[in-house]
């Protein structure tokens, strides 16, 4: 049915659904995606290399809400990865890592990747992971990161990787959650001007934790950190016992391939599942069509590995299409905002692939840097994580690719496994602020909030998908019933996606922004709630609403409403804001600091106790009066009160 193993000599860009040219043939094989997906997604299984090929494509429990992709097949995706190439092309470049100073990079081949990953495989096979094991990787962006990926991949154990900025107690609660006895991370993490320690941070995070046996740490600096006999062990060590082969574990298509972390609308933070052959196929596919990928192409995604963006657009879906992949340890505007154009053309990229975030800070960084660039290897240029504004859409199209790239806005979810509304480039006409139309086999809906599928252009609603893709989140880790809670049961028999979205006369899409209690802060997901609990930790806080406002960088900014306990004196204001900030930078990190606090006489409730969010956010935003109907207030004086507050705080 689909390709073997034996099938080594093609590229796998040249395997699957072909690519289409026109807008006719992106019509024809969305519509057969979609009238028969079985042939279609057996098609593109043929991209990856299989062990045994799989006896179905798809099988639904509806009643459970469970989706099974590729059932019978076997596979490995560190092999789909590194192997298949390593041994057609064992001198291509398949990892550049572009250190945090400019100018230095390191480049691993197809072969060193293999020999690399193969030896950290084998350590974590001496420190006891076996298949099914969940490896907690708390790194920066260096290339062991990626072996370390690749390594967990190849014995069948299940990395969940907890990006680096996140803090001690948010690291611990993750490794509790997943269950995860081997840690791995480094000494330091130099990121700009700027260095993390992230060992003494994964020390507070695992005091007095027996769960975890084994500490790896990576040698990123020379920086000497405390290790704990029996328990931390360097990594570069480690890996001089081992040897640089090692055996892949073949894995059923349903074997899990990671956990990712990621929030949501309460507190606690959901453990998105990923399964192997599905998210491969999906990751690899959508790298294919959306980036336009060729065989020689360098990829420049700048995402961090912590986020489902670096799992499927710097690891997965690039390196399952032997493409050659960046790995950026600086940050876009280290040490000045020419960075990622400097690394374009050092490289010859043929993609860049960002957040509106770190365009928005370039804009404002001023063009004058884009004249020492040429940024000429440039044929995609892409977006992803929140709304990109037509303005920021016309300067990466104009400046940046001088209008010969193209560029391609992706909506989709650490859920979604990969892109999932985007345009193809030199094909789909774009217009700018919309992500355009749907990927192939993405079959989607717009619903009131009574449930209703809302047809038609020009129509506002509640963004739904209507059937399973192979990329699709299989569970949340252990809790599978908050799984069909949290994206099922709003809407019986769709996928929420938790998106606003407006359909224009075209069928285009544009996504207006979360309707749950997520923000989107620089690009990066947090839940209202998470900050909320995190403030409630203070001794002082009595009750507190976390709403977002419009911020000129980050998109979103963080606004925070405090209530105090009754009996607290406030000698110094700034002092209990500054000491409000530094605990939900302890409790979850840095990226989840409120930019504003405003101490209130209380919150505005209903009658039967529910935060009328809408009014609090219309505050933050600026707005003094127009907020409609709040005589269900219990104490409708409650918003001039703070109204008042926010006013003489400013
Ligand atoms: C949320 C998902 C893109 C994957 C990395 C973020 C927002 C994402 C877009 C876009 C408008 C976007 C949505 C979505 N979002 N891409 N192109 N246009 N909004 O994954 O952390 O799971 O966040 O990011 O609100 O639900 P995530």
């Amino acid at each position: 049915m689909v390709g073997t193993m034996m099938d080594l000599e093609s590229s796998p860009l040249e395997r699957g659904n072909p690519r289409a040219r026109s807008m006719e043939e992106y019509r024809a094989l969305y519509r057969q995606s979609l009238a028969e997906p079985e042939r279609f997604w057996s098609e593109q299984a043929r991209t990856l290399s299989w062990f045994h090929p799989p006896y179905s494509i798809l099988d639904v429990d509806l009643e459970e809400v469970d989706f099974s992709w590729y059932m019978g097949g076997r596979l490995n995706a560190s092999f789909n990865c590194v192997d298949r190439h390593a041994a057609v092309k064992p001198g291509k470049p398949a990892l550049v890592w572009a250190k945090n100073e400019p100018g230095e990079y390191k480049v691993y081949t197809f072969r060193e990747l293999k020999h690399h990953v193969g030896r950290v495989a084998n350590v974590l096979k001496a420190h006891g992971v076996r298949k099914g094991d969940r490896v907690c990787l708390y790194m920066p962006m260096i290339p062991e990161t990626v072996f370390a990926m690749l390594a967990c991949a190849r014995i069948g154990a299940v990395h969940s990787v907890v990006f680096a900025g996140f803090s001690a107690e948010a690291l611990r609660e993750r490794i509790l959650d997943a269950g995860s006895e081997v840690l791995v991370t480094a000494n330091e993490a130099p990121r700009g001007p700027k260095k993390v320690a992230l060992k003494a941070i994964a020390d507070a995070a695992i005091e007095g934790l027996s769960q975890v046996r084994s500490v790896l740490v990576a040698r990123r600096t020379d920086a000497e950190v405390p290790m704990r006999p029996g328990r931390d062990h360097w990594l570069d060590e480690e890996m001089g016992k081992h040897r640089s082969t090692c055996p892949i574990t073949w894995v059923a298509s349903e074997d899990p391939l990671f956990v990712l972390y990621t929030s949501g609308s309460t507190g606690k933070p959901k453990g998105v599942m990923h399964t192997t052959a599905g998210y491969l196929v999906y990751a690899a596919m959508t790298h294919a069509h959306v980036f336009d990928a060729q065989p020689d192409d360098v990829h420049f995604c700048t995402a961090d590995i912590g986020w489902i963006t670096g799992h499927s657009y710097v690891v997965y879906g690039p390196l399952a299409n032997g493409v050659t992949t960046v790995l950026l340890e600086s940050t876009p505007n280290y040490p000045d905002a020419g960075r990622l154009w400097e690394i374009v053309d050092d490289l010859k990229a043929a993609t860049v692939y960002t957040a509106p975030t770190a365009l928005r800070a370039l804009i404002a960084a001023g063009d004058e840097v884009l004249s020492r660039s040429i940024r000429a290897s440039l044929r995609v240029l892409g977006s992803a994580g929140e709304p990109i504004s037509p303005e920021v859409w016309q300067w990466f199209n104009d400046k940046v690719g001088s209008g010969r790239a193209a560029v391609v806005d992706t909506w989709w979810q650490t859920e979604t496994g990969g892109v999932m509304i985007t345009p193809l480039p030199g094909v789909t006409p774009c217009k700018p602020g919309s992500a355009t139309l749907p990927f192939y086999g993405v079959d989607l809906a717009l619903l009131d909030d009574e449930g209703r599928v809302i047809d038609g252009g020009d129509v506002n609603g509640n963004l739904c998908v209507t059937r399973p893709w192979p990329g699709q989140t299989r569970t949340l880790y252990g809790n599978h019933r908050r799984f069909r809670e949290t994206y099922f049961n709003r809407f019986p028999s769709f996928y929420f996606t938790g998106d606003g979205c407006r359909r224009d006369e075209d069928g285009y899409y544009w996504i207006t922004g979360r309707v749950d209690d997520v923000l989107n802060v620089s690009g990066h997901r947090l839940g209202t709630a998470e900050v909320e609990s995190a403030l409630s930790r203070h001794d002082v806080v009595a009750e507190s609403a976390v709403v977002g406002f419009p911020h000129p960088i980050k998109g979103t900014g963080i606004f925070a409403y405090v209530v105090l306990r009754p009996d607290v004196h406030v000698e110094s204001k700034e002092q209990l804001i500054g000491a409000l900030k530094e605990q939900v930078r302890h409790m979850i990190g840095p990226i989840a600091t409120p930019d504003r606090i405003h101490m209130v006489p209380g919150l505005p409730k209903t009658r039967s106790g529910k935060i009328m969010r809408r009014i609090l956010r219309g505050i933050a935003a600026g707005e003094r009066e127009g907020f409609g109907d709040t005589s269900t207030l219990a104490e409708p004086t409650i918003v001039e009160a703070i109204i008042d507050r926010v006013a003489s705080q400013e």
